[in-house]
């Protein structure tokens, strides 16, 4: 039997996104796959009072189980209640690939999905996307569907691009108009990853700290005017703090030039016409940090609630701060 996203309490994106835009502020869009990252992502935006999406990605679903994440976000609603604040809370598939696993997700109570055609050639990614949006506003509860266009560049387990390109403001218009998505992700310089730049393409800050090109926020603010009030998404959009990198690296953990988006720059975005910032590599870097550092200082300890407590503690802190710092989602709940 089918399960609405209503009847386990979730909500689309449709009313949050129109509120964000008008409101000049972004989604946090928070990557998740076990009960101590819910917990962080849940106890942190309650306390922020702001709405969330919580997104699962194929790969992610399949290593926690559909049926447990249909259960677990159902949990997170009366979490959120039993915490004293009513949070809106989205649950969204992260890049689907087929319009057999977007239906997949939608029967298992999945609020929105994103189809993500946007290595296939133009008018392949136009059919693609239209018939997942057929499907999901065709369903009895409005499933929202999020759409790309434009390449990211960088690795992650089922992300994988080689070749990145930007967005072309031109096709935005009839891309929207012929499929019909809810939202648009766009590439403006960001990818996935804790690596999001090669080290030539850097400038260096006396401190070894590598330091990011500007995102085209030309690209963005000529999106906007083509498609005025329309949400748009960015993809890659962890910061990759230094602080975790260097927790990371002083207990035993190497990154190769880890590099992630300014907040400032983020901050900039979520003033625009963008309305969902994905997040994923910051939650798995203050996490692993968190847990290298228990088994550096405490070699004696086992038991897995000793460094899991102090990695859900981390990763809270850090949803916290980029609610209320970052994606000026904090109190719009
Ligand atoms: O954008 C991709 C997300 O970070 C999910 O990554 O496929 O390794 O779960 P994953
Ligand atoms: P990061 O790798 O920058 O966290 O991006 C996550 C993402 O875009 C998930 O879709
Ligand atoms: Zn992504």
């Amino acid at each position: 039997m089918a399960t609405s996203y209503k009847e386990l309490g979730l909500v689309n994106t449709k009313e949050l996104f129109a509120k964000a835009v008008k409101g000049g502020y972004a989604l946090p869009a928070y990557n998740f796959n076990n009960m101590e990252q819910l917990q962080a992502i849940i106890q942190a935006c309650v306390e922020t009072k702001s709405p969330v999406i919580l997104q699962v990605s194929a790969g992610a679903r399949k290593y926690a189980n559909a049926t447990l994440l249909r259960y677990m976000a159902q949990g997170a609603v009366a979490y959120a209640k039993e915490l004293g604040y009513a949070i809106p809370i989205v649950l969204h598939l992260d890049h689907g690939d087929s319009l057999e696993l977007v239906k997949s997700c939608v029967e298992s109570g999945f609020s929105s999905v994103m189809i993500d055609g946007s290595h296939l050639p133009y008018e392949d990614n136009i059919k693609l996307t239209k018939a997942v949006v057929d499907y999901a506003h065709g369903q009895k509860d409005y499933v929202t569907v999020e759409g790309e266009l434009g390449v990211l560049a960088g690795i992650e387990d089922d992300v994988v691009a080689e070749h990145s390109s930007y967005t072309k403001p031109a096709e935005v218009i009839d891309f929207v108009k012929r499929t019909g998505v809810d939202s648009l992700a766009i590439s403006i310089g960001t990818s996935h990853g804790a690596v999001k730049f090669k080290r030539e393409q850097c400038t260096v800050s006396p401190d070894g700290v590598l330091i990011p090109p500007t995102l085209r926020f030309d690209i963005l603010e000529e999106i906007e005017k083509k498609l005025p009030g329309f949400p748009i998404v960015l993809h890659g959009s962890s910061s990759v703090p230094i602080e975790h990198v260097r927790t990371l690296e002083k207990f035993g953990g190497k990154l190769k030039d880890p590099v992630g988006i300014p907040e400032e720059q983020l901050r900039r975005a979520a003033k625009s016409a963008v309305c969902k910032i994905n997040i994923d590599s910051d939650g798995r870097l203050a996490m692993t940090a968190a847990i290298r550092k228990v088994f550096a200082e405490s070699p004696a300890e086992f038991d897995p609630r000793k460094y899991l407590g102090p990695a859900r503690d981390s990763l809270k802190a850090l949803y916290a701060h980029k609610n209320r710092e970052v994606l000026g989602s904090a109190n719009q709940a």
